[in-house]
């Protein structure tokens, strides 16, 4: 019995991870300014400044995720990252720790950039903004998508970190494997005494 259940949690468990397998992360983790001193470096350039959306844990009800579609291009010598899009980062507590996530499908490959910058104006403002560039990354017979690729879908996930450590959309896998460690526990120990009882019993009859 022991056996089995070990084995369904093992089968639980990889069903977990399996979306992770055919979806690719970048991700970025930055401190909110909270002086004009501690501004991040602003090189927000007003021609390609391209603001695709908002993310704001301040909105009601709350953003945290952006799906979107991406421009992206194939790396060339005067833009080696391809093209940059911007994403308004609203609302975030000064002094906070974030990670924002991006995330896209295996079957579109690409690569991206991710950096966080402070406004163009040296007032002080707790808004930041997160600048995505992206190529592709793939080869093809198709001489349409090798000449302009498709844009990428992706998500972008704003995520706050807890007590400055754990990321607040992670705090369900931790007590998941915070349950699994505790039954996983008690299986052992219940598959010791199993092996004990064997062993003792195997000796007596031995000695019998
Ligand atoms: C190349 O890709 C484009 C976009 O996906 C598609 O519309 C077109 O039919 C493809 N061409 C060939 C020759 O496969």
């Amino acid at each position: 019995m022991v056996g089995l259940d070990a084995f369904f949690l093992l089968f639980a468990w990889l069903l977990l991870w399996t979306p992770s397998a055919n979806a690719n992360t970048e991700k970025i983790i930055f401190s909110v300014p909270d002086s004009p001193n501690s501004a991040l470096e602003s090189v927000i350039d007003g021609s390609k400044f391209n603001v695709i959306g908002l993310l704001s844990p301040a909105e009601s009800p709350e953003k945290l995720l952006l799906r979107t579609e991406l421009p992206r291009e194939f790396p060339s010598e005067s833009a080696p990252h391809g093209i940059d899009s911007w994403v308004h980062l609203k609302g975030l507590k000064p002094g906070a720790r974030y990670e924002v996530r991006i995330c896209w499908a295996a079957t579109t490959p690409s690569d991206f950039w991710l950096s966080v910058h402070s406004p163009h104006d040296h007032k002080y403002n707790s808004d930041v903004y997160l600048k995505i560039s992206a190529i592709a990354d793939y080869y093809t017979t198709n001489a349409t998508l090798m000449d302009r690729p498709e844009p990428v879908l992706v998500d972008i996930i704003l995520d706050e970190f807890l007590l400055g450590v754990l990321p607040r959309s992670l705090l369900n896998v931790g007590l998941f494997i915070v349950v699994v460690a505790g039954v996983a526990w008690y299986a052992g120990s219940k598959v010791v005494q199993w092996l004990d009882v064997i062993t003792t019993k195997g000796l007596k009859d031995k000695v019998a």
